[in-house]
């Protein structure tokens, strides 16, 4: 009898060894309770430029995180191979979003708030789910991860995102003019927001219209609805964060088939305003505000 309770004993303090000791094993040695002092960590993810210009959509955006979030450490990461390789070679590195996750991990950060920068929930947001969220449960990973929305998710940020458009349109513009944004687009069900902006926008003021590169509705549809309403001169705005390649070329430039050309040859005097809507606080703010909702579930 005596001799079992003492075994039970022995087992007992081997294993309250054996704990610590193996704690301390998986962290090369160091301190796993200094480690997990480290507060929450943001990482700010987009889809990337490599027009130079464009910076200052991303610029302005840290800024307003930084203002807002003074103790915390800002990285960020690029969802373009194109985009990072093309940076690489002009010696800028920027991490895919798996890279700066697993970079984080390392530096044993323990609470993660992962913004996305994008406009709407189509196909990067939701690979950045499923690849962000496959960083949780790992061992000695983090205790907490998790991902601000894009601009547009809620009925309410289609409120805020509209709202935001009618207080970045150029001040010069008259009541008769139009004004077209220009979004990405995507064969991404999300696509349907795009449509959503479109019937929200004329709500408000039938003279703006909603088109996308890629999806719809189309530049033909915005076309048909300008020639429709009589309109002589529209300012053009990219719908996107950053006033990049899309803004520049596909938007602004002079080829056939560019919104200025093709509205233009329609008989419209086109404006562009080739500034990125993350260059607008009232914009920077919509995905501050998304990344704030993360930050409050973070203690
Ligand atoms: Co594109």
């Amino acid at each position: 009898m005596l001799k079992r309770f003492a075994m039970g004993w022995m087992a007992l303090v081997c294993l309250a060894a054996w704990g610590p000791w193996a704690q301390a094993g998986s962290h090369g040695g160091t301190d796993r309770n200094d480690l997990s002092e480290k507060g929450p960590v943001i990482l700010l993810v987009t889809f990337g430029t490599s027009v130079p210009r464009a910076q200052a959509a991303f610029d302005n955006i840290g800024k307003r995180v930084r203002a807002a979030f003074p103790d915390a450490p800002v990285r960020w990461a690029y969802t373009s191979s194109i985009i990072r390789e093309k940076l690489a070679k002009a010696g800028q590195y920027l991490d895919a979003p798996e890279i700066a996750l697993a970079k984080l991990m390392d530096e044993s950060y323990k609470r993660v708030a992962v913004q996305s920068l994008h406009m709407i929930p189509g196909a990067e947001f939701h690979d950045l789910q499923v690849n962000a969220g496959a960083f949780r449960g790992m061992v000695d990973g983090f205790d907490r991860l998790l991902i601000g929305h894009p601009a547009l998710s809620t009925a309410a940020d289609l409120d805020k995102v509209v709202d935001a458009v009618f207080r970045i349109v150029p001040p010069e513009r008259k009541a008769d003019e139009a004004v077209v944004l220009m979004g990405h687009g995507t064969h991404h069900p999300a696509n349907v927001y795009y449509e959503a902006m479109m019937y929200r926008l004329q709500q408000r003021d039938p003279l703006v219209f909603m088109g996308t590169v890629e999806g719809t509705p189309t530049l033909a549809d915005v076309k048909t609805m300008l020639l429709e309403r009589g309109v002589q001169k529209a300012y053009l705005m990219p719908f996107m964060s950053v006033a990049g390649d899309h803004a520049l070329n596909d938007m602004a430039g002079d080829d056939p088939d560019s919104w200025k050309s093709v509205l233009t040859e329609a008989g419209i005097e086109c404006v562009p305003v080739t500034k990125g809507l993350a260059e607008f606080d009232p914009f920077a703010d919509i995905w501050v505000d998304h990344l704030r909702a993360v930050m409050a579930r973070m203690q």
